[in-house]
């Protein structure tokens, strides 16, 4: 096995509670989908990368053990890691199944490395993400030449064979994803030609920017369709010395715990505000939340600032789809902002969370009606009637079904809950957030 090792000890129960409010000031660890790029593209450069603030979480650490795998030199020294990559059309056969874990972004991101080179890989994971879709990458990358052998389902375990030289393709996304775009965009790196991916709604834009940064030939243009990006194949990558700032995905739960915990006050620091990703902040301030975005700067060619987060009377409004894909996994936590909003808070056009880590609909609909807030689940959302900023009921032990975004998002709502709120298992906590709740036990949660 060449990725993380399973948890093999027994479930980790959790339960926070605040007893005054939260104060201070917190950092968040470094943002999950910029870690990954930045192990990926360092392991297609010749040279040194060095990366600094990398997310030492699980589903990283998964990616990094991968490109291991396929040849790369990855090592952790004096903080920083250094990647000694092996060049675009460089990547080796792994000689063992890659072991996924419970990240999503890796399986997918991977497949499109894989899939233009003369290789033949097997991808494994966890329960969860055995259950995840892979059809969406399976078929872009099999018009490019990739072939594969899937599990039913399309899911994994699954095996491919890349092709080498690959087919370029002009590709429309079917779904709004990053994961997809960024598949068709790394198989690109080793295909001949140019490749397009038209994205009819904006996506996360990392891989663009970090492609760029590593000197891939890159135009983006406007069409009648949708936001072109189109990569020149065969590239050759510079190495590059990167910052990764914090996760605005991780920052979503101090910032809900702050707004929600009377009294509270908190600064978190250096957090990534990249707009395709920083939907969250406008939607909670259109709630009535005070927060201010303070210190903007570019770290590494993402903006970052410091967030203001004050306690505050939350309004429910009706969230409008469009922003959906600028906030997609910060859904969770705005559900449990919306539990102690005044009104009905409607959120629509959220398909994509049935397809995450669990169905997040589905799950957060029936472990907030278990601490008895009033829930109405729709086929592509959620209608969350609010407390008003009174504490919820509270008392339940909640199934987090091997999802991080579950499990913190209910140990915020449990800092306001007349009963305590218990997390079955808290272990999926560290694919993303390794400190979560050190983090919250500084702020003053026990
Ligand atoms: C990610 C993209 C998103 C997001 C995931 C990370 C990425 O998935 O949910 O946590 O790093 O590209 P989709 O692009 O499939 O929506």
């Amino acid at each position: 096995m060449t990725g993380p090792a399973q948890p093999s000890s027994a479930p980790l129960p959790l339960s926070l509670v605040a007893e005054g409010p939260l104060t201070g000031t917190t950092g968040v660890p470094g943002d999950k989908s910029i870690s990954h790029r930045s192990l990926m593209l360092g392991a297609l450069a010749v040279g040194e990368t060095v990366i600094d603030g990398l997310l030492e979480g699980e589903d990283v650490l998964a990616t990094a053990a991968a490109m291991r795998a396929m040849g790369a030199d990855i090592t952790r020294r004096d903080s920083r890691w250094h990647v000694h990559g092996v060049g675009v059309g460089g990547l080796l056969q792994p000689q063992v199944a890659l072991d996924m874990g419970n990240s999503g972004t890796s399986t997918r991101l991977l497949m499109g490395l894989v899939a233009s080179h003369p290789i033949t890989a097997t991808f494994i994971g966890d329960a969860s993400l055995s259950r995840r879709p892979m059809g969406r990458v399976i078929d872009p990358l099999a018009l490019m030449g990739a072939r594969f052998a899937a599990s039913p389902g399309g899911r994994l375990p699954l095996t491919m064979t890349g092709l080498c030289p690959a087919v370029p393709l002009t590709y429309t996304l079917p779904v709004a994803s990053a994961q997809v775009k960024s598949a068709v965009l790394l198989a690109g790196l080793n295909t001949p030609g140019e490749t397009t991916v038209i994205e009819p709604v904006a996506t996360r834009d990392h891989s663009e920017r970090m492609l760029a940064g590593f000197g891939a030939v890159l135009r983006i243009e406007g069409t009648a369709q949708g936001r072109a990006i189109t990569l020149t194949g065969e590239a050759e990558l510079r190495p590059q010395a990167i910052t990764v700032p914090g996760d605005p995905s991780s920052a979503a739960f101090p910032m809900v715990a702050a707004l929600v915990v009377p009294g509270s006050a908190v600064t978190i620091t250096n957090v990534g505000i990249n707009p395709t990703r920083a939907g969250l902040i406008g939607v909670l301030q259109a709630m009535g939340a005070d927060i201010a975005v303070v210190n903007e700067r570019s770290v590494g060619g993402e903006p970052v600032a410091d967030l203001v987060v004050r306690h505050s009377p939350l309004t429910s409004i009706e969230v409008p789809p469009d922003v959906v894909p600028s906030m997609v996994d910060e859904f969770p936590v705005l559900f449990v902002a919306a539990a102690f909003a005044n009104g009905r808070t409607v959120m629509r056009g959220l398909d994509e969370l049935r397809v995450k880590e669990s169905d997040r609909i589905a799950v957060m609909a029936r472990g907030l009606a278990a601490c008895d807030v009033t829930v109405e689940e729709l086929p592509d959302g959620l209608i969350v009637s609010g407390s008003g900023g009174e504490a919820v009921g509270g008392g339940a032990t909640i199934a987090t079904e091997l999802d991080h975004r579950i499990a913190m998002s209910f140990a915020v709502l449990g800092l306001h809950a007349r009963q305590p709120v218990t997390i079955d298992d808290a272990r999926p906590i560290a694919t993303s957030f390794p400190g979560f709740v050190a983090m919250l036990q500084g702020l003053g949660a026990r």
